[in-house]
């Protein structure tokens, strides 16, 4: 390629960004809702928290649910409150046991799903797990543990359902990551740093489309700071006004509505869109003092997590040190 030849892409591709920033602009002040009925929708960690609401939503909606969670009974039940909703349509919802943490389950479930209901078209990578525990304090399982359901099991779903959006060059891919997917905090390593994955995993997933031209295939990365599901029982904020601990309803109509938007990144509050461009622009020691600031680095110094009684997850509160079985 000549200069000249050089100088001209780049110039189409600078006139390019520009149009994408016009078109970016004009579709979040006038979005189009794109319709879900007849869509078949895979939810993982459905059995409980947002995995849960979610499905309800996508169900009002007349998308065909999948149901995915390592406890059965918990998405047996999810099952049954969309078969109340939906009480003309019998295969308005299904159930899988699956424990994500294990590459066979996860396509061995995958297969089964293809065949008795058929292809997934918007998959909603959303169970996750927390150990809460100190870097030196947090046994190597939990390590493990948290990082395959947190990331791994994303490349297992992935693999298992993008190549039928790919060849039909229509479907979603949703990552439920969190803003600790943006930002390290303390008391979280494992959790941040497998959050991080799935931030990375989305948006290297979002450029493999681009560039495989599947202009169909949406992703969506979701970054929420604390949300009020139990999860994170004990978390505090200092300023609440500014970065609440959002409540579990409103949590899912965002995220409900940045699919039906095609909304490629979702960070909740708003605060947090602004976390990754503070980083990179202060110096580390200033944004150190923000963190600071905003009370994220005690954040963790209360968190229980879930009580056991009624703990559905692999979340190990702060006295144990054994990896709680399923
Ligand atoms: N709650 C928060 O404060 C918060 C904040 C940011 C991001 N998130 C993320 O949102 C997602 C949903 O969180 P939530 O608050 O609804 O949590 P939750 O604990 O209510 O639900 C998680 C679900 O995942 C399932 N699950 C756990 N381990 C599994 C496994 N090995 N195999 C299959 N299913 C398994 C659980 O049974 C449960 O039903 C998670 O990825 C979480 O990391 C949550």
């Amino acid at each position: 390629m000549s200069a000249l030849q050089e100088l001209a892409a780049i110039a189409v591709d600078v006139i390019r960004i520009l149009g994408l920033l016009v078109l970016g602009w004009f579709r979040f002040f006038f979005p189009t809702r794109k319709p879900v009925d007849g869509e078949i929708a895979l939810i993982t960690g459905a059995g409980s928290g947002l995995g849960r609401l979610l499905a309800l939503e996508l169900a009002k909606l007349r998308a065909t649910l999948v149901l995915v969670d390592v406890n059965f009974e918990a998405v047996q039940a999810v099952a049954a409150e969309i078969r109340a909703l939906r009480p003309d349509d019998k295969a308005a919802a299904f159930a899988y046991k699956c424990d994500l943490s294990s590459r066979d389950d996860v396509y061995a479930m995958a297969a089964r799903v293809k065949s008795e209901v058929g292809q997934v078209s918007i998959l909603v990578n959303n169970a996750g797990i927390v150990t809460g525990r100190k870097l030196l304090d947090c046994p190597d399982p939990l390590i493990e543990k948290t990082f395959s359901v947190n990331t791994t099991a994303h490349f297992w779903t992935v693999k298992a359902f993008l190549p039928a959006m790919i060849e039909s060059n229509h479907g979603h891919v949703v990552t439920i990551a969190s803003s600790a997917g943006l930002i390290g905090v303390a008391g979280l390593a494992d959790y941040c740093a497998s959050k991080h994955g799935a931030v990375g995993l989305d948006e290297s997933l979002r450029y493999e489309m681009h560039k495989l031209g599947k202009t169909g295939v949406k992703t969506t990365v979701v970054c929420p700071f604390f949300i009020d599901t139990g999860m994170f029982e004990g978390v505090t904020t200092r300023f609440p006004l500014i970065l609440p601990i959002l409540k579990p309803d409103y949590a899912v109509a965002k995220i409900l509505d940045a699919i039906l938007t095609n909304q490629s990144i979702l960070c909740m509050p708003r605060f947090v869109y602004l976390m990754p461009f503070a980083k990179s622009i202060l110096p580390t020691q200033a944004m150190d003092a923000v963190v600071r600031l905003f009370g994220v680095s005690n954040s963790m110094d209360d968190f229980h997590g879930r009580s056991s009684a009624n703990s559905t997850t692999a979340t190990a509160s702060k006295g144990r040190t054994d990896v709680k079985s399923h």
